[in-house]
């Protein structure tokens, strides 16, 4: 079982870039970039990481975030999280990055895009492994800055291909940036938003009717409410689920009592993520390893996980179809 889960092909459909930086990396571009910071080994780093809810992560993630200056850091960054890809079989992945996070250090929108870009590229032709980018709005931010973020993608609509909401969910309503995400389906751009990690159901709601997105960012509290599962399953409207993510943020108190197999058994399109690996303490075979040591599942419900963020990616159908196929093919011949 632990080689079906390794070799597994996934797809991965929440990821921040930012949730990527490993201690290691960290260091290195603090001394490369002159910037100050808090831990002096990768221990003091890691002892740092123990949160107690989303606001404790994120100011670390933020403050981690400081040592990015230069497109070569956003490039090695990026390069660096799918060279973890290319080790867990992940065959497609769509990146989240928060400009917003940069450009208020006063980091040019340009720097990050590009940088990030250029390794997706070299990740399509070196690794085969082709991806998607999804710019998110900081939520804790006002709508003018999410506006002003907008209008910076204009010259990048080639490189990203939808918006995404993040950061602080409790205070910080999906109604302020409604304007905002039909402004960006007006230009082109998919949706999607964070929504039912921290807060109630009805974040979901809101999610889907004003922001009208097209997949939701963990979605994890729908459980409170039997009619929104409901409507998640007839509408097929996909979760993309982080499990340590939610364990390590106190979401769920232990993985056995995460509601991730109940939602799949439900009918729920749910998928398997990693968030921000990086803080949380696992990529995506690990993230897979400790739902499936949770909980008692088979083979094909497990390649369920990825036949779902198949379904639930913004590749075209035929690209769908081809994915498909090859978990079809490794269930056949590991069955
Ligand atoms: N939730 C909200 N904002 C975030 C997260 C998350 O899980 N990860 C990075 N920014
Ligand atoms: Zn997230």
């Amino acid at each position: 079982m632990k080689e079906f889960i390794q070799y597994l092909p996934k797809v991965e459909l929440h990821l921040h870039i930012e949730g990527t930086l490993e201690p290691e990396l960290m260091l290195k571009l603090a001394k490369r970039n002159n910037i100050h910071i808090p831990f002096k080994s990768i221990a003091e780093a890691k002892d740092a990481y123990n949160f107690h809810n989303l606001q404790s992560f994120l100011d670390i993630y933020f403050q981690g975030a400081e040592v990015l200056i230069n497109e070569q850091d956003f490039f090695e960054l990026t390069w660096a999280y799918l060279l973890r890809c290319k080790d867990d079989n992940v065959l497609h992945t769509e990146v989240f990055f928060d400009p917003q996070t940069h450009t208020e250090r006063g980091i040019c929108f340009d720097t990050v895009v590009n940088g990030i870009h250029r390794a997706l590229i070299k990740g399509t032709t070196e690794l085969g492994i082709s991806s998607k980018l999804i710019m998110c709005f900081l939520r804790h931010l006002d709508e003018e800055s999410a506006f002003k973020t907008l209008a910076q993608a204009q010259s990048h609509k080639d490189k990203i291909i939808g918006v995404g909401l993040d950061s602080t969910e409790i205070g910080h309503p999906a109604g302020k940036f409604e304007r905002v995400f039909i402004q960006a389906i007006e230009q082109g751009f998919l949706t999607v938003a964070h929504a039912g990690e921290e807060g109630p159901a009805s974040n979901i709601h809101d999610a889907l009717n004003l922001l009208k997105v097209t997949r939701i960012d963990h979605g994890v509290r729908c459980s409170e409410d039997e009619a929104l599962i409901k409507h998640l399953v007839t509408e097929r409207i996909p979760l993309t689920v982080c499990p340590l993510s939610n364990i390590k943020l106190k979401v769920f108190n232990s993985m056995e009592q995460h509601n991730i197999v109940t939602l799949l058994r439900k009918g729920v399109c749910v998928t398997i993520n990693s968030d921000d690996p990086a803080y949380f303490g696992g990529y995506m075979t690990d993230n897979f390893f400790a739902v499936t040591n949770a909980h008692s599942m088979n083979k094909t419900e497990i390649a369920q996980f990825s036949l779902n963020a198949i379904y639930a990616s913004f590749i075209s159908d035929s690209k769908k179809e081809q994915l498909r196929i090859v978990i079809q093919k490794y269930l056949d011949v590991h069955q």
